[in-house]
């Protein structure tokens, strides 16, 4: 029997050389359990090698290293879990470096670090208290 597998649509955009960002679509199977930073580095090692992510850093929602947008919303890709049909995308707010990869370098947005606090410190503290 055929393995399931979940379609992913996965924001790319290199500003190095692209004029503009476009969507390509993945077919990834669907283990159980699978989260969707383990999807993206299926694509990266055997679909796709050029697709840039942040890989595992913490993977216990501490560092926020692995924020991005799923399905209309901010997540941790490291505890997130795939769907059937995923669209994936960079936080927004941030300067993409390239594809869903940002630059959360909290100098370079403002000395306070108010859009990390906003969009990635929410999210650690949304998680903390699940
Ligand atoms: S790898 Fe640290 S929050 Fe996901």
């Amino acid at each position: 029997m055929a393995k399931v597998r979940a379609k992913i649509k996965i924001f790319r955009f290199n500003p190095e050389i692209d004029s503009k960002p476009r969507y390509e679509h993945y077919d990834v199977p669907m283990e159980e359990g699978i989260s969707i930073l383990q999807a993206l580095r299926y694509i990266y090692e055997n679909l796709d090698g050029t697709l840039a992510y942040k890989d595992y850093f913490c993977k216990t929602n501490q560092c926020g290293m692995c924020a991005m947008k799923v399905n209309g919303r901010p997540v941790f890709a490291c505890n997130t879990k795939l769907e059937r049909e995923t669209v994936i995308e960079p936080l927004p707010n941030f300067p993409i470096i390239r594809d869903v990869v940002v630059d959360t370098g909290r100098e370079s947005l403002n000395p306070s670090g108010e859009i990390w606090k906003q969009e990635v410190g929410i999210l650690i503290r949304s998680y903390r208290n699940l």
